[in-house]
């Protein structure tokens, strides 16, 4: 298997990344330069594992991070709705805390409408934002406002910068659209 042969084409480059990512990350740096509360990062795993080391990177604040993990798609492309939290963040208590949920992707919403209830009904978070690389609105089930946002893409199925299909693609340095014939031999 190589990777190249399952790729029908470039979505977005890596360049494009790294300078959406520089700008996301100027953002926040802008945004919460006054704040009073702490900043706490939360990465839902594994898709938003890249993308949040190399966004905490440019953000020139002090804060913390903190990693979450939910119950992914498994081999289906399509997200089931019923979503399980594998590990809770380590505060526990998150009203001390401005909390940015850094997501790879927002698809129909299932999993961070919630994990965003979650967050503020279970958690204590009073003030919540919300950082998604991409957006595939065409999709969406769920209301959920978006804070930051990279990409707005279409409705493909995407992998690469921590994206998978399978647990496989996540190292590509760029995004690319997985060929159908890929997931439709499964
Ligand atoms: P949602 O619950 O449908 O919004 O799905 C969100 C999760 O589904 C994301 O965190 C991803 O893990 C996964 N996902 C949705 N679309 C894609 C895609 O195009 N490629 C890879 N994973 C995806
Ligand atoms: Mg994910």
């Amino acid at each position: 298997m190589n990777y190249e042969s399952c790729i029908e084409r470039v979505l977005v480059s890596e360049k494009e990344i790294a300078d959406a990512v520089d700008k996301i990350a100027s953002q926040i740096t802008k945004d919460y330069e006054n704040s009073g509360k702490k900043i706490l990062l939360i990465g839902i795993l594994k898709g938003s594992a890249v993308f949040m080391s190399d966004l905490m990177r440019k953000i020139d604040l002090p804060l913390e991070t903190d990693y979450i993990k939910v119950s992914s798609y498994g081999h289906d492309t399509v997200s089931s709705g019923k979503i399980k939290l594998k590990n809770e963040p380590d505060r526990i208590n998150l009203s001390d805390y401005n909390v940015i949920l850094i997501e790879d992707i927002l698809d129909t919403g299932n999993t961070l409408a919630w994990v965003m209830d979650h967050m503020k009904n279970d958690l204590g978070a009073e003030e919540l934002k919300l950082c998604v690389l991409f957006n595939k609105p065409q999709r969406r089930l769920k209301e959920i406002p978006i804070d930051y946002e990279g990409f707005v893409i279409p409705d493909e199925f995407i992998v690469g910068y921590g994206l998978d299909y399978d647990e496989m693609f996540r190292n590509l340095p760029y995004v690319g659209i997985l060929k159908p014939s890929v997931y439709e031999n499964q």
